[in-house]
């Protein structure tokens, strides 16, 4: 049902033609100027781009759900979703020998765009998947990596990929989730980011407002569960330890 790509060969793919998930409405809708459109793609895709969306923080955001792993990271690793800028070729760099990485994205356009910034020969296989309906076995992957995915999904969705997350990866592994996070009172950019997440970005304030251990399945019953929160904490970074 799903279409796999190696690294080494992404069609162009016809998602409704050759059985892909379709990309859901809450994309088409709400972002497809910022991942859909080819020219989006192009605009956004560079490092000064996102560090600008981020205040400068995207390395550290980066390098913060790096930490979490280990320094050669052993197994399987899945991330869940594309990101712009070098996340995907840095964190390809940290594998071990043996050690491989799948990618899943439900827009086309970000798969073949992802593979044009993986080196030649990097151990990862690119994946058309909706997150929230993965397909995948179950404790199939040692990390999941999930990098400001959560907070463009409508709340159903979002539950369903967090419970995707959690299944696919094996007793004792981890998830790993960076996104956006309630500011502290007094910072600044607290006044300026409610209305802008508010228009551009509607499904993101629920992170504000809630916890992302609150939308973990009932029976989930992780081991341990760590938040450490970023820059006036306007960002979070959750380890999920099954
Ligand atoms: C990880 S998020 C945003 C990352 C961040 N803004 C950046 O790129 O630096 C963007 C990606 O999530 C993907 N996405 C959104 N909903 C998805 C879903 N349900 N399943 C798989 N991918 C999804 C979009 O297609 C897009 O490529």
């Amino acid at each position: 049902m799903y279409q796999e790509f190696d690294q080494g060969a992404l069609p162009l793919v016809d998602a409704e033609a050759s059985g892909l998930p379709g990309i859901p409405d809450y994309l088409t809708e709400t972002y497809w100027w910022a991942y859909i459109h080819p020219r989006a793609v192009r605009f956004f895709d560079r490092m000064i781009a996102v560090d600008v969306i981020l205040f400068g923080n995207y390395r550290r955001l980066r390098d913060a759900a790096f930490a979490a792993l280990p320094s050669r990271i052993e197994g399987k690793t899945l991330q869940l979703a594309c990101v712009y800028g070098d996340f995907t070729p840095a964190l390809a760099s940290r594998l071990a020998p043996q050690a491989s990485l799948d990618v899943v994205d439900v827009v086309p356009i970000q798969l073949r765009n992802l593979r044009r910034k993986l080196p030649g020969g990097s151990p990862v296989c690119l994946s058309c998947r909706d997150a929230s309906v993965l397909g995948f076995s179950s404790a199939a992957y040692d990390q999941v990596i999930l990098f400001f995915l959560l907070h463009e999904q409508p709340q159903p969705v979002r539950q369903a990929t967090l419970a995707e997350a959690l299944r696919v990866v094996k007793p004792g592994g981890r998830v790993v989730v960076v996104d956006y996070h309630q500011p502290n009172r007094f910072n600044p950019l607290r006044v300026l980011m409610k209305p802008l997440l508010a228009r551009l970005e509607p499904f993101a304030l629920d992170l504000w407002k809630n916890e992302i251990s609150d939308w973990l399945p009932q029976d989930a019953a992780p081991v341990e569960i760590q938040k450490t929160t970023y820059f006036g904490g306007l960002y979070q970074r959750v380890v999920i330890r099954r």
